[in-house]
């Protein structure tokens, strides 16, 4: 596989795959499209799905003390007040007065000269909300403006005593959730990368700030060995940035970092929040929402350590780092055509793990009824269409781990051939074996 970084085109190319296959396009594309917004196809949303199925097995599902959280996108914008976001959350922005594009101070390289049209006729820096403005009710007026969530961790402090005393869950536990966060973003670019609206995947651990530190360490090695061991990323493509300028309440911060086609790029953070959080959610609402550890006879404000990804930002690394072409040269196996264009995708979130492919279509019926007995316990398609090297390069440019080819064998010896889409090796196995080689194989 080539590096992402010394791939030139490759991002042109992946949007391109991404359109063809449907995997992502543009949102209201027949209307032209609507910059930073984007929809996820039959192939994008099952990788969406699988993603998530992932992080949420390994985050919550796996631990005894992690609760399940589904809030609304839009609540009471004193949240926001409280959080910071509508004092602080904004980027300064300067207008070219000459062609009228408009720029984000810190990402321009000159801020004295428009990087458009080379003009020095620059507009003061001026500071941008990124919140996404709404209204509630029947008026439009400011009493009801209301915001779109910026995160999603925000809501998980405001509910935070309610889950506990549902659940009699002790701190230290964690509260986990995954949905759409919203962002005014003023250059959105990059693909996926920076959206206005996306999916965030939160986690907000509550301790006893005393171990906050270790807490930190803990959850920093949970997701770096959760990158290495579920999702194949290694030292060449990921790397750690420590913060080092801090928000005043914050303790430690990290990025992980992963190579997209344009460059290393932020998927995910894992911050020390410290009690900012609940302390401020306390103070606005009015509502203490300290612990009490009975244990010990003693009231506190926990501490937070929060691991927050992107969903959108998780596919299009892992698109980043599957994409492949190989030619004859490269690869001699089963190429009839010049290009092999093929996704080395972790089959664990490949949108199809199996493909189920008769060798003719007078073998549908068997093949077919194999395919919906596969279909219920992994991720199946059945294809039918075209010569079976023509559904080869179909599967591999979906990134597809397996094919089975039912062939006219396979009636008389009740045995299907499977193709492995990286090596193109094929193996024998037996009907009755497939379901447990195929868990072995795809790491269920
Ligand atoms: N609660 C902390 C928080 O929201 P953040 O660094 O602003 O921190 C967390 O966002 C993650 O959300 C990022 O690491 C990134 O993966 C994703 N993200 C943030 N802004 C995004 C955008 N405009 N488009 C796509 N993903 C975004």
């Amino acid at each position: 596989m080539a590096d992402v970084l010394e791939n030139p085109g490759l991002m042109d190319k992946i949007v391109s795959l991404c359109k063809r296959r449907g995997f992502v396009f543009p949102s209201s594309e027949i209307y032209g499209g609507f910059n930073g917004f984007w929809d996820y196809g039959p192939y994008g949303s099952r990788m969406k799905r699988a993603v998530e199925n992932l992080w949420w097995h390994e985050m919550v599902e796996t631990r005894d003390n992690f609760e399940w959280l589904d809030s609304t996108i839009i609540a009471t914008p004193t949240i926001w007040k409280a959080s910071g976001h509508l004092d602080q959350f904004s980027d300064l922005m300067t207008d070219c007065k000459q062609c009228k594009s408009r720029y984000r101070v810190d990402q321009m390289e000159d801020p004295t000269t428009c990087p458009n049209c080379g003009s020095k006729d620059l507009t003061e820096p001026r500071e941008f909300n990124l919140m996404m403005k709404t209204f509630v009710g029947p008026v439009f007026d400011d009493e009801h403006v209301a915001y779109l969530r910026a995160e999603t961790c925000q809501p998980i402090f405001v509910d935070f005593h309610s889950v506990r005393v549902a659940t009699r869950q002790k701190v230290p536990f964690g509260i986990a959730q995954i949905g759409k966060a919203f962002r005014n973003e003023i250059n959105p670019r990059n693909f996926t990368f920076r959206s206005r609206e996306f999916t965030q995947m939160e986690m907000e651990f509550f301790c006893d700030g005393e171990e906050g530190m270790e807490w930190f360490e803990y959850w920093k090695e949970q997701r770096i060995r959760y990158y290495r061991e579920k999702l194949g990323f290694t030292d060449n493509d990921m790397r750690i940035y420590v913060h080092e300028k801090l928000a005043h309440y914050a303790k430690a911060a990290i990025d992980i970092e992963v190579k997209f086609p344009f460059g290393w790029g932020e998927l995910e953070g894992v911050h020390h929040r410290g009690t900012w959080d609940l302390s401020q959610h306390s103070k606005f609402s009015g509502e203490d929402l300290q612990y009490f550890d009975h244990d010990n006879q003693r009231k506190f404000m926990p501490t937070v350590i929060e691991t927050s990804v992107g969903l959108d930002r998780t596919i299009l690394a892992l698109l980043s780092k599957a994409y492949d072409e190989e030619t004859a040269a490269t690869k001699k196996a089963d190429l009839d055509e010049d290009v092999r264009v093929v996704l080395h995708l972790p089959p664990l979130v490949a949108p199809i793990q199996v493909a189920v492919l008769p060798q003719s279509k007078k073998l549908k019926e068997n093949a077919y009824a194999l395919y919906k007995d596969i279909d219920r316990f992994f991720r199946a398609e059945y294809d039918e269409t075209g010569s079976i090297g023509k559904r080869y390069r179909r599967q591999d440019e979906i990134g597809t781990p397996y094919c089975i080819t039912f062939d006219f064998d396979s009636v008389n010896d009740n045995a299907v051939t499977v193709r492995n889409r990286d090596t193109m090796l094929q193996e024998r196995v037996n009907v009755t074996q497939l379901r447990d080689y195929l868990e072995k194989v795809i790491g269920i």
